[in-house]
């Protein structure tokens, strides 16, 4: 081997012979070192490009009507839907903990075709914002996923149309009212998931006019069409048949990922998602390039399935993975990361 081959990072120029410190013609060792920085745990800590913080994180939450104790959800192993009780239990430790935020699902005790449970007050999202609100007052951000599917007993995100498909302007409709009543319960932050055209306006319009301006909007901007979701159909006992493909977004598509965070922008998001987000780290730094509010992104129930799965056959050391998943979402160009490992991250980023 000769000096160059072992110097790779020789600097532009340089004589191979210097750049691998050649003294008196023996060869020393390259003098560009970034192993230097790598030295102590306090040098390593100090050079970090990106941090992962307890702020930056949202814990995922599902309530089950009816549920006097929590129920745990097989495909996703620690995850459980909550009861009205144990949910207060779970958002005050979030709290406690210092996470950004709580995400809410309900899960009713019937679904209907137009989802009606979504919209009555006393459904149960509704009843468990006002509980977490309740709970946790202004210690965490309480945020609500505005979407049909929990609700409809076909599974899909909106309104059907005669013949089976999903229709775009009357789920605005819905949505809007949805909106209304998370905010009537106290929600800080709504988050549209369901990616129906122009939904973003419609809430938006919906809560002004209403008088509440200072609800915030977290679109589910670049949402995906994606396998990974397999095991929230189990965590909301969702009845879908077929596939979301004709809202959802093709896999195949990242600059489309942009196109709907910007239409989103426009129509008055005040922050953007990408989901899901390890597939999709591509699409979440080019979003995080286009847009100049805050970006998240979810890390979804199957990305965290397959690492909970691998670390139970004792396949993967658990606890560092998590932290890893969870740093490379951030230095990917996430400013939030909704995670069901949120509580526990924190933790482990405490210790
Ligand atoms: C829709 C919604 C879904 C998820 C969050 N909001 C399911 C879907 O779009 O099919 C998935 C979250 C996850 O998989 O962890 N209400």
């Amino acid at each position: 081997m000769t000096a160059a081959d072992a110097t790779p990072s020789s600097p532009a120029g340089a004589s191979p012979a210097a750049a691998a410190g050649a003294v008196n013609g023996s060869v020393t060792g390259p003098v560009v070192r970034p192993r230097r920085l790598r030295t102590t745990p306090a040098l390593r800590r100090m050079v970090a490009e990106t941090s992962l913080e307890a702020r930056q994180l949202v814990l995922p939450v599902f309530v089950r009507e009816g549920a006097t104790e929590p129920v745990p959800i097989s495909s996703m192993p620690g995850v459980v839907q909550h009861s009205r009780d144990s949910l207060r239990k779970a958002v005050a430790e979030a709290a406690d903990l210092g996470l950004g935020g709580v995400m809410l699902f309900g899960i009713p005790e019937r679904k209907d075709p137009t989802g009606s449970g979504a919209l009555d007050p006393n459904g149960v999202l509704n009843l468990a914002i006002t509980d977490v609100v309740a709970e946790v007052g202004d210690a965490l951000t309480v945020m609500s996923d505005l979407c049909l599917d929990e609700f409809t007993d076909h599974g899909h995100c909106g309104l059907l149309t005669p013949d089976g498909r999903v229709d775009n302007d009357r789920t605005l409709e819905a949505y809007a009212g949805m909106a209304l009543a998370h905010a009537d319960a106290g929600v800080d932050m709504v988050a549209p998931s369901g990616m129906m055209d122009g939904q973003v306006a419609v809430i938006r319009e919906a809560l002004d006019a209403a008088a509440h301006t200072d609800v915030s909007i977290l679109a589910y901007s670049a949402k995906y069409a994606s396998a990974f979701y397999g095991p929230f159909r189990e965590a909301v006992d969702s009845s879908l048949q077929g596939d979301r493909r004709t809202y959802q977004q093709d896999p195949a598509n990242a600059r489309e990922g942009v196109r709907e965070a910007l239409l989103d922008l426009e129509q008055g998001a005040d922050l953007v998602m990408v989901k899901p987000a390890l597939a999709y780290l591509d699409v979440l730094r080019a979003v995080r390039e286009a847009v100049d509010v805050p970006v998240a992104a979810y890390n979804i129930s199957g990305e965290y399935a397959m690492l909970e799965a691998a670390a139970a056959q004792g396949w993967i050391d658990r606890e560092p993975a998590i932290l890893e998943t969870l740093l490379s979402i951030r230095r990917a160009g996430a400013d939030i990361v909704l995670t069901y490992w949120a509580s526990e991250a924190a933790r482990l980023l405490a210790r």
